[in-house]
């Protein structure tokens, strides 16, 4: 009995040391910030990959704000000029004009302007919350993208929907004759190359979207998943 004793406390003892002196990390934070890196918190805004996609898609439009059009002198197609445009005041949604237009009663005032329709309830509250965050341009590294159940009829379309390419993409006068709102033309054009090539803004390709920050990696990333497993119909 005794000797059963003194053999496990000298295993538990032996184990000790060798979690104590295991203690010091063999890469520091900062030399290694991608395994460290900020993964996304839920309840955070990412300006380019939660707002942006929104703002370029409904208001950064030729027209409207983007670059060449400026209306009013807002610019709603990066963080900076955003920033520098928009009256946005960190901490102070209803004092910043990018927040108050949303919310407009007078239709006249209200963007996007009628008949757009009002953006969402959630929509609105992103702004919001953006901008109650103290509306900085934060980075994270998005751990929960999906690229085991990527489709065609969910992942693809609802990713070319939010970047605003399916608006310019449709219809008899789609723009530089790509339409990209049914699935034969999006595989043909996925598998021209051409797809991919303007969303990575490579070489030789017209970069997309046109004005604004290019795709972000999740999304970009789910649409060559697709391409890669063939561009499946489903
Ligand atoms: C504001 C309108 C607009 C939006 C939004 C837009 N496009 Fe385009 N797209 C165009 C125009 C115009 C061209 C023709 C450009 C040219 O030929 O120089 C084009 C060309 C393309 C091409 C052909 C590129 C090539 O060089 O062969 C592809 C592919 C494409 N767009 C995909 C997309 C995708 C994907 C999105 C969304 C991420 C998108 N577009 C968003 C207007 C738009």
């Amino acid at each position: 009995m005794k000797q059963i004793k003194t053999s496990s406390l000298l295993f538990a003892f032996l184990i000790l040391l060798f979690y104590a002196c295991r203690h010091e990390p063999l890469v520091s934070e900062d030399q290694n910030p991608d395994i460290t890196g900020n993964t996304c918190d839920p309840d955070t805004i990412y300006f380019n990959k939660d707002l942006l996609p929104l703002l370029a898609s409904t208001c950064a439009r030729a027209g409207c704000h983007d670059a060449a059009s400026q209306m009013d002198g807002v610019i709603l197609t990066d963080y900076e000029s955003v920033m520098q445009t928009a009256d946005v005041r960190p901490g102070n949604p209803n004092g910043s004009d990018l927040y108050e237009v949303l919310t407009e009663d007078d239709l006249d005032k209200r963007m996007p302007p009628p008949p757009n329709l009002p953006f969402t309830t959630e929509q609105i509250q992103m702004v919001y919350t953006w901008i109650m965050q103290g509306a900085k341009n934060l980075e994270c590294i998005d751990t929960a993208c999906n690229l085991d159940d990527v489709t065609y009829s969910q992942t693809v379309t609802a990713n070319l929907q939010s970047y605003g390419c399916v608006g310019c993409h449709s219809g008899s006068s789609a723009n530089g004759g790509v339409i990209l709102s049914n699935y034969t033309a999006v595989a043909d054009i996925a598998n021209s190359g051409r797809l991919m090539g303007a969303i990575n803004r490579l070489d030789g390709f017209a970069a997309m979207p046109p004005s604004g920050s290019a795709m972000a990696q999740c999304p970009a990333d789910q649409i060559q998943k697709w391409i890669n497993n063939g561009t499946p119909d489903n």
